[in-house]
């Protein structure tokens, strides 16, 4: 078997397997979902064209849908976050070699330049017989050069490069205009192909929603965000681990004592404020939604402005998914040797461009993705990842078991979509509680969990059945 791929270096496949095979024994939802499925292969067909960052644990994930079926193309959807083990290691496959590559195609390095990243995520759609037919999306740039290049290609042409473009939408545009010369109808008939999209993020899902209330959606969509097993575990429990990773790993700066600021106080914001302040910072949260800034207090945490602040601050962190949280003004009122990072899905919470524009600036690399930025007064701040999610590009993301349940989602999101196409209009969904509660039911026994079961009267009570869901829709956990 011969296919096209690009990664850095196969020779790290060996390194890869090893990592994966460890994760696989903290990843009890993604093994039980390959027990369940292995003989039927529900995705037998299924031509899935994925845009998640290819991790050790994105691997496991991979394994699982081509062990249920499905054919699969990978890129990652962050230009660092990519572990290049794990990446050999799935082109290679659990039975492949490195001279006899037998997994799946993967278009993914750390280290990626944006023309690089935005080329891996058309390869990723670029089938070289049927095109594929499904797509997992993180963040939604996968879903976003469907879209755009079938708008585009009706309306005969990209729109010009403007001023008003950052850096990486003129980079996209270009990469459609290019793709547009070669075959004015590709993303028509690469959209037309596609039953349904499951999506991974926050911010993906306000894309979709976006879209979807636009009439413009293209197919269904899942949100696997908003499962409870989703959002309520991976962004907050794995943001409460990697943050700490990230700052350890880029830093390793103590983190006792020093004054925090957490931008956010959504899940990600809330695993983070409580990450900081298990190591002894102080935490200071900046929020608008009123009901946030009041949990936030009745955490314990100061709630206030940046500006009140910014001056004192030893740690900033970015949770918002919004842009223009951090300007370049307020990195110039930082303390000397401030760190400044974002953990958001995307690089404009921290304004970089306007950093790298301000007068007299210098940039020094400490090591790849830390960066000393010097002000012209001689003070400076350490930006880590270049302003992009850091967790995942100073460290290596949010450990196996919590992406268990979220990988565990996206399975079964593909699944429910790829087989029950017909029962999808074009809207953006969330699977039904019955599966979000299956999803941490396979996490159970792996921590010793000894569930208690209700018996019949006491369902009847208070009005659920003894199986489940045990909750109404509404419910917030
Ligand atoms: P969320 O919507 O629960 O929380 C975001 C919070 O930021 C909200 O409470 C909102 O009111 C607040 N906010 C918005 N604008 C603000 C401003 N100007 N100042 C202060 N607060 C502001 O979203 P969630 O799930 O916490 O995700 C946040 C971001 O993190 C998204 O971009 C998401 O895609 C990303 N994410 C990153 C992960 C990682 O591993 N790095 C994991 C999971 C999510």
């Amino acid at each position: 078997m011969s296919f096209d791929y690009k990664v850095a270096d196969l020779g790290l496949a060996e390194a890869g397997r090893h990592q994966i095979r460890l994760a696989e024994h903290e990843m009890p939802g993604l093994m039980s979902l390959r027990e369940e499925f292995g003989a039927s292969r529900p995705l037998k067909g299924a031509r899935i064209a994925g845009s998640l960052h290819m991790t050790v644990q994105t691997a496991v994930l991979i394994e699982t849908l081509t062990a249920l079926g499905a054919e699969v193309r990978w890129a990652s959807c962050n230009i660092y976050s990519t572990q290049d083990e794990a990446a050999a290691a799935v082109v290679v496959g659990p039975n492949g070699t490195v001279d006899n590559p037998q997994g799946v195609p993967v278009f993914a390095w750390k280290g990626e330049t944006l023309e690089e990243y935005w080329d891996c995520t058309e390869q990723i759609l670029t089938w070289p017989g049927e095109g594929a037919n499904m797509i997992l999306d993180d963040g939604g740039d996968a879903t976003m050069l469907v879209h755009k290049g079938r708008e585009w290609e009706a309306a005969g042409q990209v729109p010009p490069t403007t001023d008003e473009d950052s850096e990486e939408f003129g980079i996209f545009k270009a990469l459609v205009r290019r793709t547009l010369e070669q075959d004015g109808q590709k993303w028509t008939k690469v959209s037309e192909e596609i039953k349904g999209v499951t999506e991974e993020t926050t911010t993906g899902v306000h894309r979709l929603y976006e879209l979807a209330r636009a009439g413009l959606l293209l197919f269904p969509a899942i949100n696997v965000n908003d499962s409870v097993t989703k959002s309520k575990f991976d962004n907050k429990y794995g943001c409460r681990h990697s943050v700490i990773d990230g700052l350890n790993r880029a830093t390793d700066v103590l983190i006792a004592g020093k004054l925090a600021v957490v931008a956010g106080y959504g899940d990600v914001g809330k695993g983070c404020a409580q990450a900081l302040a298990a190591q002894g910072a102080r935490v200071v949260v900046t929020e608008v939604d009123p009901i946030c800034a009041l949990q936030a207090a009745m955490e314990g945490f100061q709630v206030a402005r940046l500006e009140s602040v910014v001056e004192n601050a030893d740690i900033f962190i970015t949770t918002t998914g919004n842009f223009n949280i951090i300007t370049a003004e307020h990195m110039q009122a930082m303390k000397n040797k401030a760190i400044v990072a974002n953990i958001g899905h995307f690089d404009n919470e921290i304004d970089m461009a306007g950093l790298a524009k301000v007068d007299g600036i210098t940039k020094t690399e400490i090591k790849p993705q830390v960066h000393e930025w010097t002000f012209s007064s001689g003070g400076s701040i350490i930006v880590l990842s270049e302003g992009r999610l850091f967790n995942l590009g100073n460290a290596t993301g949010h450990p196996s078991f919590v992406m268990s349940n979220s990988f565990a989602n996206q399975t079964i999101a593909q699944i429910e979509l790829f087989t029950k196409t017909g029962d999808y209009e074009k809207q953006v969904y969330v699977l039904p509680k019955h599966l979000d509660e299956k999803v941490a039911r396979l996490h159970l026994d792996a921590l010793g969990v000894e569930l208690t079961e209700l018996s019949k009267e006491q369902a009847e009570y208070i009005g659920v059945d003894v199986a489940g869901p045990y909750k109404p829709d509404h419910y917030r956990y």
